[in-house]
């Protein structure tokens, strides 16, 4: 519970100091504005402008395959996705976009090079066999089967590697405790990973380049 409501906060806070946000903000809803305009000048603010965010409250959308991008703008925009963080940033901020704009944006993203900044450097050995071949005595099914062997991901399988930790680990939460995110065989593929696989395979991932 503490967790969320330090989110909370934290997005509160940067919802005041993004008066900038909310000025350009209007673009949203302009169908003549350029994709890659609206990417370099409002989902920069949180995501960054080559879109390695700094934060792990913000996903890294650098290098994340564009099928995955737009499906999830169109999740966000339809309220498919209802986390809290969800509704109350991601649903403006996909709403006004048109088709066009959606693929653009995705575009410039995935045309951004992905960092990796995980300090992370103990034992990923468990993670990486969970990963490669998952866990067969209890279903689980090998995660690579779906977002690769590098976790590159492909069309609508997001890219993993490199993502913040704890941006994996919460969704990794969101689908296996909630219904946040709906329809998707996440929910069948962490129905039986413990809490301490999900940790390891996390920080595998935020390891890979
Ligand atoms: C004020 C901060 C903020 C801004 C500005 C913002 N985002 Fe986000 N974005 C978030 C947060 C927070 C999440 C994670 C939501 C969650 O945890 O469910 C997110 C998630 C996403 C995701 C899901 C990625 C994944 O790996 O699942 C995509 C795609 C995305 N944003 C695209 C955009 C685009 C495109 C824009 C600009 C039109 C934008 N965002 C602007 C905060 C922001
Ligand atoms: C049968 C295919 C399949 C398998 C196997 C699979 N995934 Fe996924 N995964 C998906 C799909 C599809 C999504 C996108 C869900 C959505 O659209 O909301 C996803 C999303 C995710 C996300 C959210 C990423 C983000 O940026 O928001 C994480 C984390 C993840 N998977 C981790 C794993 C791990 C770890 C494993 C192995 C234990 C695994 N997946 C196995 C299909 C799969």
């Amino acid at each position: 519970m503490n967790k969320y409501l330090i989110i909370a906060i934290s997005i509160a806070a940067s919802a005041l100091s993004a008066c900038t946000v909310a000025d350009r903000s209007r673009a949203l809803n302009n169908p003549n504005i350029e994709g890659k305009t609206i990417a370099q000048q409002v989902c920069s603010s949180c995501h960054g402008e080559d879109g390695n965010s700094h934060s792990a409250q913000y996903p890294k959308l650098a290098g994340q395959q564009t099928a995955y991008v737009v499906s999830q703008l169109n999740n966000f925009a339809s309220h498919a996705r209802t986390d809290r963080l969800a509704l109350e940033v991601m649903a403006g901020m996909s709403s006004g976009l048109n088709e066009k704009q959606k693929q653009e944006i995705a575009e410039y993203f995935y045309q951004q090079t992905p960092s990796n900044t995980s300090l992370y450097s103990g034992d990923t050995s468990l993670g990486k066999q969970i990963y490669n071949l998952g866990i067969q005595e209890r279903s689980v099914m090998a995660c690579a089967a779906c977002h690769g062997e590098l976790a590159q991901g492909q069309q609508i399988f997001p890219r993993l590697a490199g993502q913040h930790k704890e941006y994996l680990l919460k969704q990794l939460h969101v689908f296996k405790n909630t219904h946040a995110r709906p329809d998707t065989p996440m929910a069948m593929v962490t129905q039986n990973l413990s809490e301490k696989e999900m940790e390891q395979v996390a920080n595998y991932l935020s390891t890979m380049k």
